[in-house]
C-alpha cells in the first residue's frame, strides 16, 4: 500500500491505494484557520502534524504494519513555518492566502525590479509568496526572526518531523521566490535580501525521489514499521496535476477549490507575459505555467452560506440553465487577486444590478464570474504560444454539473472529469508508488491509474456570447479599480 496526503487549507486529506492503484481507504482530518487581522491568514503546524497521526493510524487500521511502503505529502503552497534550534514552532505558520506583506511586495518588485527577480527566480512577487513573509517578519517581529534556525513550507514540516530529514521539492520550492526554478538551485541573491543562507533552507529532490524513511518513534506514533519510504513531495497544485493525470506538454488541469487554478504542464521552462501568471517546476520533473485565483469556490461558498443563508447548494444552481443571457457581471476578488493582476486590494463587486435582478441571477453570475477569472489565466498562457483545447477539472466545484458547464463554454475547451478524483492526495500516493519503484517514472504511472470518465464539450452558440461577456468582466476589474 501507498499512503497519500494532501496537506489542504480546511483539513488533511488521506488516502490509501494498493499496487493496481485502487484507492481502498480515504480520511479527512479538519482543523481551523485563524485570521486575526485584515488579509491575515493563519494555522498552527502542530494542528496540521496531529491530524496526520489521527488521520494514517486511521486509514491503516487492520492494515498489516509491513504493508504500508511508501508516504507521499503535499501541501498549500508558499506558506511560511520557522523553527527554533530545538525544533520548535516559532510562531503560527503564515498561510498563502495572507497578503500582509504588501510593503515587502513592493519593495521586490519595484526596488529590485520585476526583470531582476524574473531573472533570479522565474517569477516576481506575489504577496502570498514565502520570500517576502521572511521579510516581514524580519520588519515586524525581529525577535522570532532572530531565533529562527529553519524555514519550510507546510508540507516539509510534516515529512521533518516523520523523517527527521529537512526536504523540498522543486515544484513547492518554486512558490517561495527563492528558488532560481529553471536551474533548480537557491538564488545565492534572493537568500541575500531575506537575510537567510541556505543552513536555513531544506535540501531539494524531486517529487518522487525518496528522501528518508520514518524515525522509529514516528513508525510507533503512527502504527507502521520504520522501513516506511518518505518521497519529497509536491505542492498541492503539481500533486492535484499528477492526479488527473496532467503529465506531457500542453496538458491542463483546472481546479476550484479555496483557490481556483489553471495548470498547464510545459515541457521546458518558460515565462507568461507581464509575469501575470506563475512558472514553477512540475513533479514529474518538467515545468509548468500555474494561474492562481485567490478566492474560487470560496466566493460560492461566501455567497450561499454567508450572504443567502443556505447551504442547500445543487437546489439553488438547478433552476439555473441559461448560459451566456446574465449580464448580471460579478468580480471574485474578496481576497485581493493573484493571477493576473497580482492587486491585494482588488475586491468583489456585482455590476450590472436592477430592479429585475434575481437571486438566481446573482448565482449565475458568481459562478461565471470565478470561470471569467480563470478564463483569465488560461489566456496569459495561450499568449505564452501554448495551445490548450481539453482540460481535466478538479476541486469541491468540479462537483457542479453547472460549473462543469460553464468552464467548458467560458473557456471554450472540453472539459475532462476524472473517474477517481481524488485530488492532490491521489498525485501524492502516485508520487510515493514511483518512489518505492512500482513505476518507472510519474508519466506510467499516471497512464495506469489515472481515467477520465465524462467530456463536457463547448457549445459553440454559448461560446461566442460568453466571448462577449468575458471583455465585459475585463474591462470591470480596470473600471473599479482604486474606488473602495
Ligand atoms: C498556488 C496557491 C494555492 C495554494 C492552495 O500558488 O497559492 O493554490 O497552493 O493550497
Amino acid at each position: 500500500y501507498y499512503i497519500g496526503a494532501d496537506l489542504g487549507t480546511t483539513g488533511l486529506k488521506m488516502i490509501l491505494i494498493d499496487e493496481t492503484g485502487r484507492i481502498t481507504a480515504s480520511r479527512t482530518e479538519k482543523y481551523p484557520i485563524a485570521y486575526p487581522f485584515q488579509s491575515w491568514a493563519e494555522q498552527e503546524p502542530t494542528d496540521w502534524f496531529n491530524a496526520l497521526v489521527k488521520g494514517i493510524r486511521k486509514l491503516t487500521k487492520g492494515i498489516a504494519p509491513e504493508a504500508v511502503k511508501a508516504i507521499g505529502i503535499d501541501g498549500q503552497m508558499h506558506g511560511l513555518v520557522m523553527l527554533d534550534s530545538q525544533d520548535q514552532v516559532i510562531r503560527p505558520a503564515i498561510l498563502w492566502n495572507d497578503t500582509r506583506t504588501t510593503e515587502e511586495v513592493t519593495y521586490l518588485n519595484d526596488e529590485i525590479g520585476k526583470s531582476k527577480l524574473s531573472e533570479l527566480t522565474g517569477n516576481i512577487a506575489f504577496a502570498g509568496f514565502t520570500a517576502p513573509k521572511i521579510m516581514w517578519v524580519r520588519k515586524n517581529e525581529p525577535e522570532n526572526f532572530e531565533k529562527m534556525k529553519r524555514v519550510m513550507l507546510p508540507k516539509d514540516y510534516l515529512n521533518y518531523m516523520l523523517t527527521g530529514i529537512l526536504s523540498s521539492d522543486y515544484s513547492d520550492a518554486s512558490g517561495m521566490l527563492l528558488l532560481d526554478v529553471e536551474k533548480k538551485q537557491w538564488s545565492q541573491e534572493m537568500m541575500a535580501i531575506c537575510h537567510i543562507t541556505e543552513a536555513n533552507l531544506p535540501k531539494l529532490y524531486e517529487s518522487y525521489q525518496v528522501v528518508g524513511t520514518l524515525k522509529s518513534d514516528m513508525a510507533e506514533k503512527l502504527g507502521l514499521g520504520n522501513h516506511v519510504k518518505v518521497v519529497a513531495g509536491a505542492g498541492d497544485n503539481a500533486a492535484a496535476a499528477i492526479g488527473a493525470g496532467t503529465v506531457g506538454d500542453g496538458r491542463c488541469n483546472i481546479s476550484i477549490g479555496t483557490s481556483g487554478t489553471v495548470f498547464v504542464a510545459s515541457k521546458d521552462f518558460k515565462e507568461g507575459k507581464n509575469h501575470a501568471v506563475h512558472n514553477f517546476a512540475h513533479a514529474d520533473g518538467t515545468y509548468h505555467f500555474l494561474g492562481c485565483m485567490l478566492s474560487a469556490a470560496s466566493c460560492n461558498d461566501w455567497w450561499m452560506e454567508k450572504i443567502l443563508g443556505t447551504n442547500d447548494y445543487s437546489m439553488e444552481q438547478n433552476a439555473i440553465e441559461d448560459l451566456g443571457h446574465n449580464h448580471l457581471i460579478y468580480l471574485p476578488y474578496l481576497m485581493g487577486e493573484r493571477s493576473p493582476h497580482n492587486d491585494p486590494n482588488a475586491r468583489g463587486a456585482f455590476l450590472g444590478l436592477s430592479m429585475g435582478t434575481t437571486r438566481q441571477q446573482m448565482t449565475q453570475a458568481v459562478l461565471e464570474g470565478v470561470a471569467f477569472g480563470l478564463r483569465d489565466s488560461l489566456e496569459v498562457i495561450r499568449e505564452a504560444g501554448v495551445v490548450v483545447t481539453f482540460a481535466t477539472f478538479c476541486g469541491g466545484g468540479a462537483k457542479s454539473k453547472l460549473w462543469q458547464q460553464m468552464v467548458a463554454n467560458i473557456l471554450g475547451i472540453e472539459v475532462g472529469i476524472l473517474d477517481n478524483e481524488e485530488g492532490p492526495a491521489l498525485g501524492s500516493a502516485i508520487l510515493a508508488a514511483v518512489g518505492d519503484g512500482l513505476y518507472e517514472n510519474v508519466e506510467e504511472a499516471c497512464q495506469a491509474i489515472v481515467t477520465v470518465k465524462e467530456v463536457v464539450k463547448p457549445d459553440q452558440e454559448i461560446v461566442e456570447k460568453y466571448n462577449r461577456l468575458y471583455q465585459v468582466y475585463k474591462n470591470s476589474y480596470h473600471a473599479v479599480k482604486g474606488l473602495h
